[in-house]
């Protein structure tokens, strides 16, 4: 039998931006491989702060963040993001397919110049999100969850290890949220994915574990959320609330 990865792991994590309170206090949580996450909390509260702190892109202040084992920066094609609110100007004349291929960057060579395999990986990624036939349109034509899941597309097209979304949900419809919910239920069959939402009613029976981050991070289970909600007890913090009984799962599942 083998035994699971740990993909995220967290220990004592500090963070803070220059000059300015705490964003992240000792926060330390691990994250299996293949496991769904779900992370919630409230405006300003840290969750962009918190994913890119995984990505490599700020570093904790104190404590230690490790991808597979191995530091953030130095893992850089195993973990992919879609950007919350990615602003993109509707006219800037870029095909659905030159978007995708963007996510081939980090593997293209000197001389920069697209290989075959990268165009065959970014038609299988347009393929997972049913947009292959959108693949010459220019990017601005699409709808917001059309766009949405070619931005998706753009991080599958780097073979990630671990998908991290922010919000992915945040600018569309009903329809287009269903359809990006169903998207990820099949992505998480080969991906660790850890998605920042504002709707976690929404996802609430597929995430195996949700993040409340407010300063500090706490780790829940779908259930125990679940029995906060029956309580009519959503708001923050979720977890110091002292009539909530709520259990804390800190630290791992
Ligand atoms: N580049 C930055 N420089 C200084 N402070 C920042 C920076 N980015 C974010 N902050 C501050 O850090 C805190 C956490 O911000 P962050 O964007 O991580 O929150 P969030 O939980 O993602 O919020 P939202 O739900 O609005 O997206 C906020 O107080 C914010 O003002
Ligand atoms: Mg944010």
């Amino acid at each position: 039998m083998t035994s699971k990865k740990i993909a995220i792991s967290m220990k004592g994590v500090c963070f803070s931006y220059a000059h300015s309170e705490s964003v992240i206090e000792n926060a330390s949580i691990s994250v299996q491989e293949g496991e769904f996450i779900g992370i919630i909390g409230p405006n300003g509260g840290g969750k962009t702060t918190l994913l890119k702190l995984l990505m490599g892109f700020l570093e904790p202040t104190k404590g230690e963040i490790s991808i597979f084992g191995k530091n953030p920066k130095s893992y850089p094609n195993g973990i992919a993001y879609v950007p919350q609110n990615l602003r993109f100007d509707k006219l800037f004349p870029i095909t659905v397919m030159e978007l995708v291929l963007g996510g081939r960057l980090a593997t293209l060579p000197w001389w920069g110049i697209f290989s075959k395999k990268d165009r065959e990986k970014a038609n299988e990624a347009l393929e997972k999100v049913k947009l292959l036939k959108y693949a010459h349109k220019p990017f601005g034509e699409l709808s917001g969850g059309q766009a949405q899941r070619a931005l998706i597309a753009r991080a599958l097209a780097s073979e990630p290890h671990i998908l991290l979304l922010d919000e992915p949900t945040a600018n569309v419809d009903a329809q287009a949220e269903a359809g990006i919910h169903e998207l990820l239920l099949e992505l998480r069959k080969s991906l660790t994915i850890l998605m920042v939402t504002h709707d976690i009613r929404a996802v609430i029976r597929q995430v195996e574990r949700v993040l409340c981050v407010q300063r500090q991070i706490d780790a829940v289970s779908p259930g125990e959320l679940c029995e906060h909600f029956a309580l009519g007890l959503y708001h923050f913090p979720l977890i110091q609330t002292p009539e909530t009984h709520l259990k804390s799962s800190k630290g791992s599942r």
